[in-house]
């Protein structure tokens, strides 16, 4: 029999998107570093704006909170304008990076082989993806969210082989539900994150799948987390408007902690 939360330590991650001037950011981080000092079963993760990251990256050291970016470009370097790569990301102390945000997927036109590519350009520097996928309000209302969902998880681990489930995450984050304060049902969520779990074993293995972390993201709070996060195949929280204050994003946490005994 299987017994998950031996075998995935839940992820809470904090989204700041286009938020926090490096003065900002170093502050924050720093209010979720005292509050959260001391051991922890569950990993931590920051997500600052490309400006921020070494600052956040240097206020966090020692702390065993992590480093997330935003995005990264797929190339290492070369005549991409705008672009950051992978190398760059590891230089300014990111370990992690969020990449198919909905964000870029519906503002900036990214398809799903772009971000495959960009999954690729993380997992060659031993960083660690956090792709998301999710469907559109249009898209759950006419039945489709699992053909998307599925088709978006597909693009991103088709192929892929991992040394250890923790080199990835996932992050179902309903398109609907980001930046709406209408978060998903927890049992609806469930049921995602339980099909995207297996159509993950097809891919990568039964053992792979099992330890491999699903986030769930859109519109999580303090009041909703503990819910969100005591379904089965919900493995932790990627955060965004509740990840800038130090006080709610805590909270979460300290949620993510309490489902571990739960589960037991
Ligand atoms: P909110 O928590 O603000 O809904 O944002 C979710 C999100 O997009 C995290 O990446």
């Amino acid at each position: 029999m299987s017994r998950p939360h031996l075998v995935r330590r839940p992820l809470v991650a904090g989204n700041w998107k286009l938020h926090q001037t490096i003065g900002a950011a170093r502050q924050l981080a720093r209010e979720v570093r005292n509050a959260l000092a001391g051991p922890r079963d569950v990993q931590v993760v920051l997500a600052p704006p490309f400006t921020a990251l070494a600052a956040v990256a240097e206020v966090l050291e020692g702390s065993g909170i992590e480093v997330a970016a935003q995005d990264v470009w797929y190339a290492d370097q070369g005549a991409f304008t705008g672009e950051i790569s992978a190398p760059l990301l590891l230089d300014a102390g990111a370990r992690h990076c969020i990449v198919g945000h909905s964000e870029r997927r519906q503002l900036c036109g990214e398809t799903d082989a772009l971000v495959r590519r960009k999954v690729e350009a993380l997992l060659a520097h031993g960083m660690r993806p956090i792709a998301c996928v999710g469907e559109t309000l249009e898209e759950r209302n006419a039945g489709r969210t699992l053909d998307v969902v599925l088709r978006q998880v597909d693009a991103i681990l088709g192929g892929l082989s991992l040394h250890a489930p923790d080199q990835l995450a996932v992050a179902y984050e309903p398109v609907w539900a980001i930046g709406t304060g209408r978060n998903a049902l927890p049992a609806d969520a469930q049921e995602v994150h339980a099909a995207v779990r297996r159509r993950a074993a097809e891919h990568l293995g039964e053992a792979t799948a099992a330890g491999l972390r699903i986030l769930y993201g859109g519109s999580v709070k303090p009041d909703n987390a503990a819910e969100l996060l005591a379904q089965p195949d919900v493995d932790g929280a990627l955060v965004g408007g509740a990840s800038l204050s130090a006080a709610s994003f805590v909270a979460i946490v300290r949620a993510a902690e309490g489902r571990i005994p739960e589960r037991g």
